[in-house]
């Protein structure tokens, strides 16, 4: 018998080889090879062991005692620009000097495979219905080539890297090259992929097959970021390109400042090496995380693993306990990344979703497309590494929902986070800054601002005056 065959037998994994007799010699091969690529990255006994603590990590966190000492961030750590923008100027500015001596990379989660959205395209390609028809991936583009424009005088590129999964790779880089990188030049571009994980049955002590020579895999979450970056040489690539602060985001926020010359200042402000930005929180259960402290210690509480009691639990104003909702913008310090990024991905733990996962059963050749959940895939989660970063050097700055943070996640015609809300959210934050800057705009009557054209209501005084009195229109560059 073979290394590999033995390795997963003695796992207890002979589901696996219930049909080994009835492959071709083939088959045998390609069934031994893809066991083999899961098998050296990890031991198949390490990734059963890994999933039987995440159901166990699971059940501690859904359980009341898992809210002892969590409390909101303290405001040595936490500043609201709502209603205060005393600082924001000079944040913006060191911000965008940190960018026009070439210091900033973006880097982009989209790896993601929208699958509560029901679309098969990667969500970055996603047209939510502006007059303009532009992508969620050109939308951020031009964002990219205005801010350039606004440190013009450095002629500084912005090193965009996205992070692509199996699923998404092949189809973004096309759609990229199809619409010739909107602009931006492609050596600009690095796009990566993050690692897969097998899938488990129930009780997450047997791995699932996708057919008779492979078993099923998915995306190891966004919390696969920083193995990826490892595996992938982006911090020798930083290095190469004197870049020592990055701002990361995901993709399926219309709303997301690349970039955001007033985040990263506030960061380097304060010298804070790992920052993340929050908006209030719209209602006790919305599907946000929340950005707070356990045990003293910086962390977010996913909106899936949090108590109904803990979300709900308000303060002496009476506003809820924990408001802070995570929008998934963060600013590292390189230097933090250097120090502390392979720590993380030793020690960073899995956790379980429960999923209908369509499976092949080796035992009766039959292939099964279930209707209720019967499998588990393992996610790392991003935050999971705050804990690690003492609290002195963590900051969050609390930020304006309207202005930043419109999340595509849902369907069509689904209650919210859906194309309709990103749509206006978009077009209303546009025609606000088009009125900000004088122009008339008619009640009811929705303008799109490209982004080009401007990234956050700045360079619209041409429009002083100017009556707008119908929707559709696109102000471009
Ligand atoms: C995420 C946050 C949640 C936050 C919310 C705001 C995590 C774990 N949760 O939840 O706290 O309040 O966004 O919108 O961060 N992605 C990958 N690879 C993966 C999985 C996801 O790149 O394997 C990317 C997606 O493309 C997307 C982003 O990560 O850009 C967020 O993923 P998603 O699964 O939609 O997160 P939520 O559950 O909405």
């Amino acid at each position: 018998m073979t290394d590999t065959k033995q390795l997963f037998i003695e796992a207890d994994q002979t589901q696996l080889f219930q049909n080994w007799d009835g492959l071709s010699p083939e088959d045998q091969q390609i069934l031994l090879s893809n066991l083999e690529k899961i098998s050296s990255k990890k031991a198949p006994a390490k990734l059963l062991e890994d999933c039987q603590h995440a159901i166990e990590f699971s059940q501690a966190n859904s359980s009341k005692d898992a809210d002892v000492n969590v409390q909101p961030l303290p405001h040595t750590s936490y500043e609201s620009l709502i209603g205060n923008g005393d600082n924001e100027d000079e944040y913006r500015q060191v911000g965008l000097e940190a960018i026009g001596k070439g210091e900033v990379a973006v880097i982009l989660m989209a790896g993601g495979q929208g699958t509560r959205l029901g679309s098969s395209q990667p969500k970055g390609c996603y047209d939510i219905g502006l007059p303009s028809k532009k992508s969620l991936f050109q939308i951020q583009a031009e964002k990219l080539i205005r801010l350039q424009e606004m440190v013009e005088a450095n002629k500084v590129e912005i090193p965009w890297y996205i992070m692509t999964s199996g699923p998404t790779r092949a189809a973004t880089e096309a759609y990229f090259e199809e619409h010739q990188y909107f602009g931006l030049r492609k050596e600009q571009i690095t796009f990566f992929n993050q690692g897969t994980l097998p899938a488990f049955d129930l009780t997450g002590e047997h791995f699932l097959m996708k057919d008779p020579v492979s078993l099923t895999e998915s995306p190891d979450g966004n919390g696969g970021l920083y193995r990826a970056i490892k595996e992938n040489g982006l911090i020798e690539d930083f290095d190469k390109r004197g870049v020592k602060h990055v701002y990361m985001y995901c993709v399926d926020n219309v709303l997301s400042k690349m970039a955001d010359p007033v985040f990263i200042g506030f960061a380097i402000k304060h010298g804070f090496e790992l920052a993340t930005k929050a908006v209030r929180k719209r209602d006790a259960h919305e599907s946000v995380g929340l950005i707070a402290t356990k045990n003293s210690k910086p962390c977010v509480i996913e909106y899936s693993e949090i108590s109904n009691e803990l979300a709900e639990a308000e303060d002496e104003e009476g506003l809820l306990k924990l408001r802070a909702g995570n929008i998934v913008n963060h600013y590292y310090l390189v230097d933090l990344l250097k120090r502390d990024l392979g720590q993380w991905c030793e020690t960073m733990p899995y956790h379980i979703a429960k999923k209908k996962i369509p499976a092949y059963d080796s035992t009766t050749g039959k292939y099964s497309k279930p209707t209720e959940p019967n499998g588990i895939k393992l996610e790392q989660f991003i935050f999971d590494v705050f804990e690690t970063v003492p609290l002195d050097k963590f900051g969050c700055l609390e930020v304006d929902r309207s202005k930043e943070f419109s999340p595509l996640k849902n369907g069509p015609g689904s209650n919210n986070d859906n194309p309709e809300t990103s749509r206006l959210a978009y077009l209303h934050l546009g025609t606000s800054w088009l009125k900000d800057a004088g122009a008339i705009v008619k009640d009811g009557v929705l303008v799109e601002v490209s982004n080009k054209l401007s990234y956050a209501g700045e360079n619209l005084s041409q429009f002083k005056g100017q009556v707008f009195d119908k929707n559709g229109t696109t102000l471009e560059k």
